[in-house]
């Protein structure tokens, strides 16, 4: 009840309590003045328009007339409603239905009130009565009035009414606003809940649901879409942490055994000299696996500290080719280079050139015979390169997964690497917001790198910038 107390929750439904009342007994005020004093202003007509045709009556036929009239409207009455009374100059009645001039409460001029007794005549009540006193000429008094206990029940029956109405308004208000509050708190709290969960550790807890769509549900939709994505780079980590102390335990227990081994041995100087050199060969490896792993998670973070400038992705390949011709030929290889003149994208030259030597790394490694092919092409807004072999190629139920880090194939354990060639390309495609994929060559494999190619013109004017201003606003800009 407290914490309900302290909700903005309550603050929401005190607002709308109010407004709702206010808006209610206004309503309630204007019905009652508009009707209250119209049955009064009935009743005062009435009775002047019979004291007019009255006074008509006594112009016309004299006092005569009037009490012969006055005695067929008592008589023809089933119920008194109407009161009249006829007298001379000295209150004496003459005709009517009161027994006297009554002791009456003067209103305002020609206006008076008196009690009655009862309608019904059996009980001794009074009823009150309002009439007005006319005087005729020749002294002669009239007097017509109306017994107000009608006008006056209804009075009282209407402030009953009103009085209900504002209990009944005042416990709706309250009703509505507490059954509100309860209702919104209850959603939060289901979120609360479970985030506190999640606080505590079950990280597969979910929000449900209510299936309305409303903006409660899509809060809890995003919430819980917001923990699917954290729950899937956290086995995504997982896994790396995984795969980086498995894979570096067995270099690391390596080297540890080669050393132990040539501290156990006799010792001479050419055996001491081929230990370390075997050791800093392995430290090495394990330095381009540390390297490997940073350079994907800093391109992954997106931190580019290089801006992305026009570059010519066919001009690099060419490059690169070059740089691995020999490599190439001395396996056996052909490497064939195939490109449009000139393919623009906005990139990161290093990361770009790393890619592609990542790519032209694997086809020449796990190609025993035959050739590689690279070529690069504009393909309407997309500037695709292609890294193609005609080596044994992988399954396509394996495609996808060789681009996760430490992924190795049981084909190529024989051959030296860690898996993390094709994580770094994935990772600098995504940078450049495109893709890498791999295909069937038939037989072979046929690795696609595709970005979003840029207008040749930005290539144009940024290579015909020169240098140095280009490196002063890479300076300030850094
Ligand atoms: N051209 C290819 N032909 C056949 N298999 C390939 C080819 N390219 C990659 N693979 C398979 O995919 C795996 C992952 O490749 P990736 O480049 O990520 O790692 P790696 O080459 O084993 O090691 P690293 O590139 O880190 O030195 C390889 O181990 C190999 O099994
Ligand atoms: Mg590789």
């Amino acid at each position: 009840m407290l914490r309900l107390l302290r909700t903005n929750a309550l603050r929401l439904a005190a607002v709308y309590f109010a407004l709702f009342a206010v808006s209610v007994l206004a309503l309630l005020g204007f019905v009652y003045f508009s009707f209250a004093g119209f049955v009064e202003r009935q009743t005062e007509a009435i009775i002047r328009a019979e004291i007019r045709g009255l006074a008509d009556q006594y112009e016309q036929g004299g006092l005569g007339g009037l009490i012969d009239t006055i005695h067929a409207r008592v008589s023809g009455q089933q119920v008194r409603a109407t009161l009249y009374l006829v007298t001379d100059e000295r209150l004496e009645p003459l005709a009517g239905n009161l027994t006297g001039w009554p002791r009456a409460e003067s209103l305002r001029p020609g206006w008076i009130k008196f009690p009655v007794e009862a309608r019904d005549g059996r009980t001794s009540e009074t009823d009150t009565a309002l009439a007005s006193v006319f005087v005729l000429s020749g002294g002669y008094r009239l007097l017509v009035g109306r017994d107000l206990s009608d006008a006056e029940a209804f009075r009282a029956r209407m402030n009953q009414t009103l009085v209900w109405a504002g209990w009944l308004t005042f416990a709706l208000g309250i009703t509505g606003a507490v059954v509100m509050t309860r209702n919104m708190l209850r959603r939060v709290d289901t979120l609360n809940r479970t985030s506190e969960r999640i606080i505590r550790g079950e990280l597969s807890q979910r929000v449900p649901l209510n299936g309305s769509g409303d903006e409660f549900d899509q809060l809890a939709a995003n919430f819980n879409a917001m923990l699917d994505r954290i729950e899937q780079l956290l086995t995504g980590m997982r896994h790396v942490t995984d795969n980086i102390a498995h894979d570096l335990r067995t270099p690391l227990a390596r080297m540890r055994a080669r050393m132990e081994v040539a501290l156990l041995e006799r010792p001479t100087a050419t055996r001491y000299v081929k230990t370390l050199r075997d050791t800093i060969h392995d430290a090495d490896h394990l330095l381009a696996t540390f390297n490997a792993l940073l350079s994907i998670a800093t391109v992954e973070a997106g931190a580019r500290r290089d801006p992305l400038v026009a570059i010519d992705l066919a001009k690099i390949a060419r490059s690169m080719a070059e740089l691995y011709e020999p490599v190439a030929e001395e396996k056996g290889l052909t490497l064939t280079v195939s490109s449009d003149a000139a393919v623009s994208v906005r990139g990161n030259l290093h990361l770009l050139s790393q890619a592609i030597a990542n790519l032209l790394d694997n086809a020449i490694k796990y190609t025993p015979s035959g050739g590689v092919t690279l070529s690069v092409r504009r393909d309407r807004a997309a500037a695709r390169l292609e890294v193609a072999d005609s080596g044994p190629g992988i399954p396509p139920d394996q495609r996808e997964a060789v681009f996760n880090r430490f992924v190795r194939l049981e084909a190529s354990r024989s051959m030296p690497g860690n898996g993390l060639g094709l994580s770094l390309v994935r990772a600098v495609a995504k940078l450049h917001s495109g893709d890498v994929w791999l295909e069937d060559n038939n037989p072979g494999l046929k690795a696609v790198l595709s970005l979003p190619a840029s207008d040749e013109r930005a290539l144009a004017r940024e290579a015909a910038m020169p240098e140095r201003p280009v490196a002063k606003a890479r300076r300030l800009s850094g």
